[in-house]
């Protein structure tokens, strides 16, 4: 498998066009933005670690009947995936309070909810990923009412197996996003599973293990995110 034409840079990846046209290529940067493009900077060796961290839960997950995009690892940095168009969404899922929900409701972090939120952000940069509810979907067409239903029930299933995951790494997974996209006609998981979009806290101390160290300039970021890998055991 070999990269032809740069497709697509975004903040953390890039994507190359293959000879398949089924099939892309995406290479992980060790670059990091945060409130959307306004803070800059770089995570040492990030990018091999979201790549095969991504790899490694997207495998898991398929085992669950989660269909995903991965076809295989290449080298440490890139991965050939499944060519999908990607649904204008970003699917979030909270286990305990943080973050944006902390902000606007009012609440401490580390609050525990009696059962898992769900939301969706219009993944829209010049909007800044606005907050947006099934309707507004439905309403925008940015995804049928069939499709939100695959991404809400695959997402409450991904945040089961990897809650579970997570626990047995002496980590609480708070909340997490996820992106979904369309190949011939079906909806499968996209994008990455990472400190970059995930919050990790370890169960003991309540130590972030994730991205949030590199927004909140807490120092210790790339620590944090050798730190998970090294539990997930990966070979
Ligand atoms: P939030 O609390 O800022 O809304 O973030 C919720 C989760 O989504 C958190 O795990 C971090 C992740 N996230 C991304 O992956 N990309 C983003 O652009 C943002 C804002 C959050």
């Amino acid at each position: 498998m070999e990269k032809k034409e740069l497709l697509y840079e975004g903040k953390a990846k890039k994507v190359y066009k293959t000879e398949d046209p089924d099939v892309l290529i995406v290479s992980y940067k060790d670059d990091a933005t945060a409130f959307n493009g306004l803070k800059k900077g770089t995570i040492s060796g990030k990018g091999a670690i979201n790549n095969r961290m991504t790899n490694f839960i997207f495998r898991k997950l398929e085992e669950k009947g989660i269909p995903t995009h991965l076809i295989q690892e290449l080298n440490d940095r890139e991965t050939a995936v499944k060519k999908v168009e990607i649904l204008p969404l970003e699917v979030i899922v909270r286990n305990y309070s943080a973050g944006s929900f902390a902000k606007k409701m009012g609440m401490e972090e580390g609050i525990k909810f009696s059962r898992p939120t769900l939301e969706f952000s219009y993944k829209n940069d010049d909007l800044g990923d606005p907050f947006i509810n099934s309707y507004y979907a439905l309403a925008l067409d940015l995804a049928t009412q069939e499709e939100i239903d695959a991404v809400t029930e695959y997402a409450f299933l991904v945040n089961d197996v990897l809650k579970e995951y997570f626990d047995g790494l002496n980590i609480d997974l708070i909340d997490f996003k996820i992106e979904f996209g369309r190949y011939h006609g079906q909806v499968i998981l996209a994008d990455e599973i990472s400190p970059d979009t995930c919050r990790l806290w370890d169960k003991d101390t309540r130590q972030k293990l994730d991205k949030d160290r590199f927004r909140r300039d807490l120092g210790g970021t790339e620590d944090a995110y050798e730190e998970v890998f090294s539990r997930l055991g990966i070979q």
